[in-house]
């Protein structure tokens, strides 16, 4: 035993990992939500090379990314000290335009500050050093997040969006269509918060056995230390493939919704990981035929054909998966 952490303490720890869980998924759907803002706000914003939009963007991009990073560094921890990780994410809000975007993340790091000044205490505490500098520096990126997100807030307003009336060809993209690939897109969300908290629990798995083979020993690696890998390359493409679903929606002007289905599934082994993650393959490809089907009747081209590439990436993961299993 590392520290002897108590339960409390694992549910403060909880609430960080649903945090991180949030505001990746938030500012990664922003992110993809700019280009339609840039779009509606000024027609001039066409003819530029690079404009507040894209470079604020960007930003929220890289955001996402380094809170994906302070999830997986938060959830190593928790394995490593013989907890178990939450699949529940806080409620994911968008906004509707980026100084929504700034009040919004503004208030989640100013939140977040707060939570993990409570940690590094806790952390100090029960002597529990490595959760102490893992926070640390945690803290000091979210300080920067709030610090850019205060600046622009500190800025003029942008212009309001007029909502603007659809076109006969848009027309198509009914209710229960959005909803589908909202669907579609809740089931990517749930593959990465599944693979990298399994992920980082197959690397906990592997530092607590004692036991190994001599094989393992000199060449380092064992089914543990491959599945992990595989998760890692794995989420990596889901978070791509969520990323292309919300920038479509947005792209035809509709909204994407932030939810989490079918519900996370982590398991207690190995061989749980990959059951488990051979039926999440299964769930998409199952929907994303359904998706492709819909699109096709609706004579809606270029969501087909973003599903017809995600779907062979599906496959793949399925038969990755599938190799593992006796
Ligand atoms: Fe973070
Ligand atoms: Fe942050
Ligand atoms: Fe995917
Ligand atoms: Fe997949």
């Amino acid at each position: 035993m590392i520290v002897k952490a108590t339960d409390e303490y694992f549910a403060l720890l909880n609430r960080a990992v649903a945090r991180e869980m949030e505001v990746s998924a938030q500012y990664m759907l922003q992110h993809t939500k700019m280009e339609k803002l840039k779009r509606k706000v000024i027609k001039e914003n066409y003819l530029l090379e690079s404009t507040t939009y894209d470079e604020f963007g960007k930003l929220l991009k890289d955001f996402a990314i380094e809170e994906m990073k302070h999830l997986a560094q938060i959830l190593e921890r928790i394995y490593l000290l013989g907890g178990e990780a939450t699949t529940k994410p806080d409620k994911v809000v968008i906004g509707n335009s980026m100084r929504e975007f700034a009040e919004l993340d503004y208030k989640a790091e100013e939140e977040a500050l707060e939570l993990y000044r409570q940690l590094i205490e806790a952390a100090k505490n029960i002597g529990d050093r490595e959760t102490w500098v893992l926070f640390t520096k945690i803290y000091s990126d979210e300080e920067v997040h709030l610090l850019k997100f205060q600046d622009y807030l500190e800025m003029e307003s942008e212009p309001d969006l007029g909502e603007t009336p659809d076109s006969e060809w848009r027309s198509i993209f009914g209710e229960e269509y959005i909803a589908l690939l909202n669907k579609a897109l809740a089931s990517e969300i749930s593959a990465i918060v599944q693979y990298t908290t399994q992920h980082e629990k197959a690397e906990g798995l592997e530092r607590m056995r004692r036991k190994k083979i001599a094989l393992e020993v000199v060449t380092g690696k064992n089914k543990a230390s491959v599945v992990s890998g595989v998760l890692k390359e794995t989420f990596l493409q889901e978070m791509e493939h969520m990323e292309k679903i919300s920038e479509r929606i947005y792209e035809i002007d509709r909204e994407s919704i932030a939810t989490v289905e079918p519900l996370p599934e982590i398991g207690n082994s190995v061989e749980d990981f990959i059951k488990l993650d051979r039926d999440a393959e299964n769930y998409a490809i199952v929907l994303y035929r359904k998706v492709i089907a819909e699109a096709t009747k609706l004579g809606d081209i270029k969501t087909k054909k973003l599903f017809e590439d995600i779907i062979q990436e599906e496959e793949e993961h399925y038969w990755g998966f599938d190799d593992f299993l006796p």
